[in-house]
């Protein structure tokens, strides 16, 4: 059937607008049919891949510190991510060498894949080594040096491909002054409800469910969320406490445990979009097939298992990186049946949880 977009009538009048049009029935279906794939980056190549890096000659660029490529899935969408929302890099940073101070509008989660260091982040300093995940969150003015003598490598998965959706993808130079810094965390709010006359107006469009602010309530910025590390060493020691005592586990993925922000603790976030979590799999134990609309950027830390995602079968073991876009059916079985598999996971499950698009589905 024909389009009402070509009836002459419509057409005439589309042309004197002057811009793109497209049959709202359409887009929806487009989008719906969007689904980016799993992909595994395995280890074995990642590694050399990393050396590489490390021992290349050419320009660095910028602030961004030491050789950063990132890993792109090209059925992820128009932003470049290893998932529509995630974006993954690998770094290799010299001993000795640094990233100068700056900061950015996305949110970064730093894992450790190899060597020692320090981070500093809005003024506070942290050290890392091999297994530790460091959180930066949006606009935090941070650096970070290899204080260690062999190559460090980083795994890093952050927030932006949404930021770039939104049209807020910027790095800059750090704050130039404290003034800067008050700007950002405080600006006066007005109290037009200190006037009776404004006050009864607004309490007459006011319910339960309805609230009326003013533009510069709206802008006064949120708190702000700190930067933390999660040290693996405090970590694996959970994780193994966790195999041992008789809890009942998620019949999916294990026993997994989550880390939040106390400040975004209803979203479950380290940051307002990134989650970050361990997992260790019992050995022998097959995880029951399911669905979410959360994306998972999974990192093997030890262990060698097997990950069904959407019909394919990734073999996985130390060193992998799975990614499991959000609406993936997908499983995870532990392969040895000696040993426990323990994986990082990363996935952007606050922001779902936020916009209430959080779903999940035994399959
Ligand atoms: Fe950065
Ligand atoms: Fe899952």
């Amino acid at each position: 059937m024909d389009s009402y977009l070509d009836d002459p009538r419509v057409q005439e009048k589309l042309a004197l607008l002057n811009n793109d049009v497209l049959e709202t029935t359409l887009y929806l279906k487009k989008g719906e049919s969007r689904q980016a794939q799993p992909v595994i980056i395995k280890g074995e190549h990642l590694f050399p891949l990393l050396e590489s890096l490390a021992s290349a000659s050419g320009d660095e660029g910028g602030s961004a510190g030491g050789k950063v490529i990132s890993l792109v899935n090209k059925t992820a969408g128009p932003f470049e991510g290893i998932a529509p929302t995630l974006l993954c890099e690998i770094r290799a940073l010299r001993p000795g060498q640094e990233a100068q101070p700056h900061r950015h509008s996305m949110a970064v989660l730093q894992y450790v894949l190899q060597g020692s260091g320090k981070s500093w982040i809005d003024g506070r300093e942290f050290d890392w080594e091999r297994g530790d995940l460091i959180v930066y969150p949006a606009w935090c003015t941070h650096s970070f040096r290899n204080t260690g003598t062999e190559p460090a490598y980083f795994l890093s998965v952050m927030d932006a491909p949404l930021v770039a959706a939104m049209g807020q993808l910027k790095v800059l130079p750090p704050e130039e002054s404290d003034r800067a810094r008050e700007k950002r965390q405080g600006m006066p709010s007005a109290r037009y409800r200190d006037f009776p006359r404004v006050r009864e107006a607004i309490m007459k469009l006011e319910n339960e469910q309805l609230g009326v602010f003013t533009y510069l309530d709206s802008v006064d910025p949120p708190t702000s969320i700190d930067p933390v590390i999660i040290r693996w060493k405090s970590v694996k020691p959970l994780l193994d406490a966790l195999l041992e005592v008789p809890v009942q586990e998620d019949p999916r993925a294990g026993r997994v445990i989550g880390f939040y922000n106390k400040k975004l603790a209803d979203v479950r976030g380290v940051t307002p979009g990134l989650m970050a979590g361990f997992q260790v799999v019992p050995p022998g134990r097959r995880g029951l097939p399911h669905r979410h609309s959360v994306t998972a950027i999974q990192y093997i830390i030890e262990g060698t298992g097997v990950s069904t995602i959407e019909g394919q079968r990734f073999e996985w073991e130390t060193g992998d990186i799975v990614v499991t876009p959000g609406g993936c059916a997908h499983d995870l079985s532990n392969r040895s049946e000696s040993h426990p598999a323990y994986i990082l996971g990363i996935t952007d499950l606050p922001l779902m949880r936020y916009m209430r698009l959080l779903t999940v589905e035994e399959l």
